[in-house]
């Protein structure tokens, strides 16, 4: 069994935090990139942090996110016990409170994101620290994840059109008022499809939060979204400050639906028939003597693909944030 909770995600963040590694939380909705993330992790030696959002949770569930997390909670912890690595999994910019108390009583996620960052801050402190507070009433080891500043594009259903650089005294503040346990900050990066070259980054950020906190005795791990866009060099330089956490989504959609379009792409005249020949999907062709191919047509042919190449793409980036050969619970 090596789907695991709060306390034990807590301590691959202290050797995080010590070592100067991260953990390379990778979004999910559904299975294939699941499943690809799994043996990359495994093959380079890795611990893998999973993470959902609430409109992630709802794909899988066909509408219905407690649903959704239900039945990739089972997946996961299934496929979990095929491999030798520690799996986590976070739930991903949350803001809806009754939906975060759902899932802490099912007790599936290890550590839980709570998004106010787009609040003003005194409600962003309330309301991250109802999150923290609830967690302790109900003796949960979930981790609480929260942001101060804002990062620029669109993740799912946040979207903020501005950055807002995060504050790094006003970091010591909110993380003395919340409890939180990790605390995400804005620092230049992007959600969605972003280039390093168009990014504003401020390392110099990074740096003074993680010295602000350090000053204060907060070994807080700090959390980086919106990486997809990053080059290998911006990620080095910002995983010096005790990032621990770089989230990744953009870029497995991305090898998802590249890796599916060049399989049919490179066999489109196997999937659909040539000009001239009736689409007749209804008599499954029986006009004519072109059949498409189920060697290329079965989704299983591309699944498998996505799967390699996101397995493939994870274990690199596993090697760059430093976590490849570092797993706590092989
Ligand atoms: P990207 O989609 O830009 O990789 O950001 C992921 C993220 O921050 C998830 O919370
Ligand atoms: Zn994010």
């Amino acid at each position: 069994m090596t789907f695991y909770g709060g306390d034990e995600l807590a301590a691959v963040y202290e050797d995080a935090l010590d070592e100067g590694f991260g953990l390379v939380a990778s979004n999910i909705a559904e299975p294939n990139t699941m499943m690809g993330l799994m043996e990359g992790a495994s093959r380079v030696d890795s611990d893998l942090l999973l993470q959902m959002s609430a409109g992630a949770c709802r794909f899988a569930g066909d509408g219905d996110a407690v649903s959704g997390l239900k039945a990739m909670g089972n997946y996961i912890e299934v496929m979990a016990e095929r491999h030798d690595v520690g799996v986590f999994l976070n739930m991903d910019h949350q803001t809806d409170l009754d939906l975060i108390e759902a899932q802490m009583d099912l007790d599936i996620p290890s550590s839980i994101m709570i998004d106010a960052s787009h609040e003003p801050f005194e409600e962003n402190v309330a309301t991250s620290r109802e999150v923290v507070e609830m967690a302790e009433e109900k003796g949960s080891d979930v981790l609480i994840e929260a942001e101060l500043g804002q990062i620029k594009g669109v993740e799912d259903e946040i979207e903020s059109e501005e950055a807002f650089y995060t504050d790094p005294e006003q970091a010591v503040e909110f993380v003395e008022k919340t409890g939180c346990d990790l605390l995400a900050i804005s620092v230049g990066t992007q959600h969605g499809v972003a280039k390093g070259k168009d990014l504003e980054l401020r390392p110099d950020i990074a740096r003074d939060v993680r010295d602000a906190l350090d000053d204060h005795g907060l070994s807080t791990p700090l959390v980086l979204h919106g990486s997809s866009g990053l080059q290998d060099e911006q990620v080095e330089e910002l995983m010096q400050y005790g990032i621990c956490k770089m989230n990744k989504d953009t870029r497995y959609q991305y090898e998802y639906t590249r890796t599916a379009y060049d399989l049919y792409r490179e066999h489109g005249d196997e999937i659909v028939p040539p000009e001239g020949v009736a689409d007749d999907r209804d008599t499954f062709f029986e006009d004519t003597d072109w059949a498409p191919n189920k060697d290329v047509f079965d989704p299983r042919v591309a699944g498998r693909q996505i799967r390699e190449r996101i397995a493939d793409v994870h274990a690199d980036l596993a090697e760059l944030a430093g976590s490849a050969g570092k797993s706590k619970y092989a």
